[in-house]
């Protein structure tokens, strides 16, 4: 589909580097959150296989399947008329190389209205990135901590390999991505890696010397149920959302019991 007008594209937002403006991206996986992510400048939505754990309750992102992810990202992107919609590619169709994965990414870009994919891991997965790209599919890497391989990895730790991090990054750079997640690594490697790049970095959990930012969503607004969990160290929550619906909800609650809703104001009366 063309390109909306006045509208950001994954070409605009690896400029993005050169002009040393920083990137702004946040997850949505709505209608409602994806118009207010565009309206407030956000520069790239990304529709998250997080969509697994904050949406659906699950506790990794393994469970998200194609089909979920082309119906949130249809809806997304529908929702978006400035910012780079990009969808998550969901496990396993990247790890099953790059035929299985050019067949999925395709459907996702027949079936919405994104501008591209994001697809996980580094050197190991540059063959796939490689094969979406030449597919006319433009590609977001995500290297560090890579969720989808939460199982190899035995829980989701900081990544403190920095040797493996920047093969990971050029491999990715290499294979033609267009910019590049860095997920939960130390600081000074994830600034050192973006250093070497000449694509931008986008950090989550990676400190403030990566050329743009992603929060999930619910992490900034503190929406997720994350039981006895803390939010994510590296999130900053931004407004309270759980705290504001719970008691909204509870009012909601009471006044339905006490009968005080609805008021003579919230009724019909007779037609006159
Ligand atoms: O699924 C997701 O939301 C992500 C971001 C955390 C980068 O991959």
């Amino acid at each position: 589909m063309a390109n909306k007008s006045g509208a950001l594209s994954a070409t605009k937002i690896t400029k993005m580097k050169d002009s040393g403006e920083k990137i702004a991206v946040v997850t949505a996986y709505d209608y409602p959150s994806a118009r207010l992510a565009d309206a407030a400048g956000v520069d790239l939505i990304l529709v998250g296989d997080s969509v697994g754990t904050v949406v659906q309750g699950r506790p990794t992102t393994l469970g998200v399947t194609l089909e979920q992810t082309i119906y949130h990202t249809e809806i997304v992107a529908r929702a978006a008329s400035r910012a780079v919609v990009i969808a998550d590619v969901p496990f396993p169709y990247c790890q099953l190389g790059p035929d299985e994965a050019v067949r999925a990414c395709a459907r996702v870009l027949k079936e919405t209205d994104a501008t591209g994919v994001k697809i996980e891991g580094g050197a190991s997965r540059a063959s796939t990135i490689r094969a979406v790209v030449e597919a006319g599919i433009p590609v977001l890497g995500h290297v560090g901590l890579a969720p989808q391989s939460v199982k190899a990895l035995g829980g989701y730790r900081v990544q403190r390999d920095l040797e493996r991090l920047t093969e990971d990054a050029l491999a990715v750079q290499e294979a033609g991505a267009f910019a590049t997640v860095i997920e939960c690594v130390q600081s000074d490697y994830a600034a050192a890696v973006t250093a070497k790049l000449a694509i931008p970095t986008i950090g989550i959990g990676a400190g403030v010397g990566c050329d743009g930012q992603i929060l999930v969503f619910h992490d900034l607004f503190n929406f997720t149920d994350h039981g006895s969990e803390q939010t994510p160290k590296h999130a900053r929550v931004y407004r309270d959302l759980h705290k504001i619906i719970d008691e909204g909800l509870r009012e909601y609650v009471a006044d339905v019991k006490s009968g005080a809703f609805p008021s003579d104001e919230e009724s019909f009366g007779g037609a006159k």
